[in-house]
Formats: structure tokens, sequence, C-alpha cells
């Protein structure tokens, strides 16, 4: 199983946060011990966990740029994970980043001490393929690209494997792509099902496109308001399954 995951795309509102609450939801079901990483200065991960960002003194910003010591980080989170949270702090990371050293791997050092505390690690990115999110992908060792199955989804996938190309060849030599998640699948357009097609017809086989198809549900928004999973929520939506069956994909070591 990958120890580290990164979950990006420089577009959003792809289902990111989502998919990191829910897969991390279900890896914790299956007794995995999980870590999520709000890696996003809109903090959606921190709300979708339970927590106002804004009312939080210590978060990833700390870590990253002041040393802080990482248990002191550490949130629980309803859906089984330990999280570590982010508010608009983070924003500032981004510029304060550049003029340090080994500016890349400073999420790497946070984690590294924590690491063997967990079975797998998931970090949720922000819109953008910036210094944030090459701390993130330095410190992976799988990137996962949600897709929404909607107009424009080909482009910004195009743009999200040049980058990890880069970050391959120049500071992650281990980094693999899991995989496209195609998600916000409407089952009632034949837009969706064509987006799904050209995905596969243009990126595989070099890159997979997973079967676990996430579908359109505003039980996702709902769950995400109230602090909880889908799991808890509303567990027997077809979209939820798709994120069982990816996460028992990866225990597996099938993807
Ligand atoms: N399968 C789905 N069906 C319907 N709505 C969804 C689905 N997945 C996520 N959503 C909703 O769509 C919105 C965007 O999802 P999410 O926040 O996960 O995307 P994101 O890629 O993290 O966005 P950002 O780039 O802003 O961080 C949220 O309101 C979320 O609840
Ligand atoms: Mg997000």
């Amino acid at each position: 199983m990958y120890e580290c995951i990164a979950v990006a795309s420089q577009k959003g509102g792809v289902g990111k946060t989502t998919t990191v609450v829910n897969l991390a939801a279900s890896l914790a079901a299956m007794g995995k011990r999980v870590l999520v990483v709000d890696l996003d200065p809109q903090g959606g991960l921190t709300l979708a966990s339970g927590l106002e960002p804004d009312a939080l003194e210590k978060t990833v910003y700390d870590g990253l740029m002041k040393g802080y010591e990482i248990g002191a980080l550490l949130h629980k989170t309803s859906f089984g994970a330990d999280l570590i949270p982010a508010n608009v702090d983070l924003a500032l990371a981004e510029i304060e980043l550049v003029n340090l050293f080994a500016r890349e791997r400073r999420l790497a050092a946070v984690l590294a001490g924590i690491r063997d505390q967990y079975d797998t690690i998931i970090i949720d990115c922000q819109p953008s393929l910036g210094l944030l999110t090459l701390n993130a992908m330095v410190v992976a060792d799988g990137v996962l690209i949600p897709v929404a199955c909607e107009y424009l989804a080909m482009r910004a996938v195009k743009g999200i494997l040049t980058f990890i190309k880069k970050v391959q060849g120049q500071a992650n030599s281990q980094l693999k792509v899991i995989g496209l998640l195609p998600t916000m699948f409407d089952k009632r357009t034949r837009h969706a099902q064509e987006t799904f097609d050209q995905l596969k017809k243009e990126f595989e086989p070099k890159v997979r496109v997973l079967n676990t198809i996430v579908y359109r549900s505003i039980r996702f928004a709902e769950a995400a308001a109230s602090g909880e999973s889908i799991f808890t929520y509303a567990q027997n939506i077809p979209g939820a399954e798709a994120y069982r069956e990816l996460a028992k994909a990866l225990v597996r070591g099938e993807l």
C-alpha cells in the first residue's frame, strides 16, 4: 500500500477534499491507521473534519514554517483518521517558503517523525501547482487525481501530468500516478459518460483511469457541511461505494 498519497489537481472543485475524507474514512474502517493533512489555505478538509479553521491557533503552517512539533498539531476526526489542520495562515507559507533552504522538502521534514505511526498519510492539496503542492508530491509515493466528468476536465489533467513528470525527474523519483479518479459523474447525462470515455482514450494505458466512479450526489456536500464522512451521513448512495472500493483496491495493492 502507498505510505503517502497526495490528492491533487490544479482545477478547483473536482472532489479532492471529498476524496481525502471518504478514502480516509474507508481505510480507517478497515482498521488502518490514517493521517490526513490539510495543505490548502481554504481549510476545506479541516472544515469537513468538523473543526473551524479560523479558530485554530496551531496549524500545519506552524509545523512547516516555525518548526512546531507535529504531535502538538494533531486532531482527531469523526471519521477515524487523525488530522493536521490548515487555515488561511498557510497562504503565507507559499510566499515565505520561497526563500528557505530545501523549500520543497519542508513537509517531508515535518512528517518524518510520525510517518511510522500511520499505515498511510493522505494529503489534501490546494487547487494550484505551486510550492505547497510540490511539497506534497515530494513526500508522497502516490498521486491520486480526481477528475470531474465534465467539460474542460481533460486540459487540467494534461497540466498536472506534466508537473508530476518534472517532480519525478528532479525531486522524487519514487512518485507514482495512482490514477485518475472520475468524480461528479452524473448518470443522467450522456456528457458524463462521454467525458469518461474520452479520458480513457486520451490517457490509457499510460495513466490508469480508475473504475471506481464516484457518482454525483448532493449528499457529499451535506456530509461535508456537517463534518462527517459519507459513510455516517448517507452510506447507501452509489457514490459512497466508489470510495470503499478504492480503499479496498489500495489495501490489496492493486493500484
Ligand atoms: N460526487 C460528488 N457529487 C456531488 N457533489 C460533490 C461530489 N464530490 C464532491 N462534491 C461537492 O462539490 C464541492 C467541491 O468538492 P471538493 O471540495 O471535494 O472539491 P475540491 O477539489 O477539494 O475543491 P477545491 O479545489 O476548492 O479544494 C463540495 O461542495 C463537495 O461537497
Ligand atoms: Mg479542497
